[in-house]
């Protein structure tokens, strides 16, 4: 008996640490899905904005299948992916997200790591417009913006001597392709990872080992007051197309 509760133990043990947090609702897809790298592009990006946790695998509350019925989400080489959303509220932002403005061009943005094809959106089912909505406060995304971009970027006319040079301005950045989703996963994007923390989302730091600059602290709520104030910059002109990666 002794042995065999041993042997049960180093089983769990050997399954690896128990994930930090469990995730919120779990959602079923084609394996092609997760080996292509978008399950882990996306998820993330979903979970930044809505601070909720999805976990991609066999089964879950939310599929995303390659027969109808569903919402048509996206195809790749001739084959089209529908989403099939289970009730709850948490299913229900993750459908809207990802058939919403943000999560099409999300899906659009993804580039699999091994080369290989894209994922097209399937047609929109209302109208896109342009402005996706932002659910932030502007003005207190500008005065975060100011606070803590400010010290490198070049936010707006009044800090305009105080960015550093050779750092983009908000206005720039605003003309990027995809400046949506470069706002919104900045923290992950060089240079800030090695000084920013986004509460509940970036892993916090060694406190035994100092940051190399002062660090960026923000919760996902004051993003997205960064991003409302980000989308009323007028974006620089920039003439000829941007040759920025
Ligand atoms: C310590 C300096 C510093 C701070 C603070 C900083 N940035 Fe940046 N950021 C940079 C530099 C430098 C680049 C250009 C990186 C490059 O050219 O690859 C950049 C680039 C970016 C980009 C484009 C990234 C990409 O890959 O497209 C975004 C978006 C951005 N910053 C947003 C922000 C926001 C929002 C804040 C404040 C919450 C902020 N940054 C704070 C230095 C900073």
């Amino acid at each position: 008996m002794h042995h065999l509760a041993l042997f049960v133990v180093l089983i769990v043990l050997a399954a690896g640490p128990a994930p930090a947090q469990q995730a919120d609702i779990r959602i079923a897809v084609p394996s092609e899905l997760v080996d292509s790298g978008l399950m882990q592009y996306i998820l993330p990006r979903f979970s930044l904005k809505t601070a909720i946790r999805v976990e991609a695998g066999k089964d879950g509350a939310l599929q995303i299948v390659t027969e109808p019925p569903g919402t048509p989400v996206f195809s790749r080489g001739g084959t089209n992916y529908y989403l099939r959303a289970a009730q709850g509220d948490k299913a229900a932002r993750f459908r809207d997200w990802l058939t919403g403005p943000i999560g099409r061009r999300t899906v659009e943005a993804f580039v699999p790591a091994e080369g290989g094809q894209g994922f097209t959106m399937a047609p929109p089912e209302k109208p896109e417009t342009d402005a996706p909505d932002f659910v932030g406060d502007a003005a207190r995304g500008h005065a975060l913006a100011r606070e803590h971009c400010g010290r490198c970027h070049v936010v707006d006319e009044a800090n305009r001597m105080r960015g550093i040079g050779s750092t983009p301005s908000f206005a720039v950045l605003r003309a990027l392709p995809g400046w949506v989703v470069r706002f919104e996963s900045f923290y992950a994007r060089n240079p800030h990872g090695a000084y920013t923390v986004i509460e509940g989302v970036t892993p916090s730091f060694d406190i035994t080992s100092p940051p190399p600059i002062a660090r960026l602290e923000l919760t996902l709520d004051d993003l997205d007051d960064i991003m409302a104030y980000a989308a009323t910059v007028p974006p620089a002109d920039l003439g000829a197309p941007i040759q920025y990666q």
